[in-house]
């Protein structure tokens, strides 16, 4: 990985504080954050499918940032673009100042406003996107919109990635997302995320709504492999009929 971005990163996992934009220390708490293998996982699949132009919704102290923009920095070429309305008022932006660091704020773009606003004026602009990364506002409405504003920014072939798939208000927005819009679920290690592909541009009529299970035993990331619910079902029926 890009050395700069690296050693930030290791920074920012390892410190209790780490200097904002006002050149002060300010405390990172321990929760907001992705994990080591979540990110290398970003940094990778960002580097293997090429994508070249990313955005991120919901930047914080800029763990996902850093990964993505090593992935640009590492290729030469790239740009990354956040969105984030509290990145500076209430992360004291110590991402921002972590891009800063890195020298690579040529490549980045930065936004400070909510998703709802930053993203109809990129569609506007005709802006198109390889990889879109959702990590933002978590209820489930805020996800589908996120979601919705996010599908005419993406490239048809490029990806959009949700976080946190142990939220239930994540799992119930997925659900939905999987069986309406035309992505494909893409099969990766990493459970706390889902990885969709885009088949194509929207075109479903004005009407269609395919209706999504109130409850669902696995997460989409599995259905992908829909052996596991065989199994899961053959089991069942095995232990019903004991
Ligand atoms: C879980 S944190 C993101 C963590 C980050 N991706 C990382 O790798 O550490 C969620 C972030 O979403 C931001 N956020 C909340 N509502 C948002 C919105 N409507 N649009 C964009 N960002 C939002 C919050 O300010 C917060 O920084």
């Amino acid at each position: 990985m890009d050395p700069r971005c690296e050693a930030l990163l290791e920074e920012l996992y390892t410190q209790t504080q780490q200097p904002g934009l006002d050149g002060q220390m300010h405390p990172v708490d321990l929760q907001t954050r992705i994990s080591r293998a979540q990110g290398e996982f970003l940094h990778r699949f960002t580097l293997e499918r090429g994508a070249e132009r990313t955005l991120e919704i919901g930047m914080a102290y800029g763990f996902s940032t850093l990964y993505l923009l090593a992935a640009h920095a590492e290729r030469g070429k790239g740009r990354h673009t956040a969105v984030d309305p509290f990145a500076v008022s209430h992360w004291n932006g110590i991402g921002l100042a972590k891009v800063r660091a890195s020298g690579l704020e040529g490549s980045f773009r930065f936004f400070e406003t909510t998703s709802l606003l930053a993203l109809p004026p990129l569609a506007q602009a005709g802006e198109r996107f390889d990889l879109v990364y959702i990590d933002g506002d978590h209820r489930f409405d805020a996800v589908i919109v996120d979601f919705h504003l996010s599908d005419p920014l993406c490239e048809v072939g490029g990806h959009i990635v949700l976080d946190d798939m142990w939220m239930p208000s994540i799992q119930w927005a997925t659900r939905f997302l999987v069986r309406n819009f035309a992505y494909d679920v893409v099969p990766q290690p990493i459970a706390n995320l889902l990885v969709l592909r885009k088949r194509e541009d929207d075109r479903r009529p004005w009407d269609h709504f395919v209706p999504f299970p109130e409850e669902e035993e696995e997460a989409p990331r599995q259905r992908a492999k829909p052996w596991r619910k065989r199994v899961k079902r053959a089991v069942r029926r095995w232990r019903g009929g004991r």
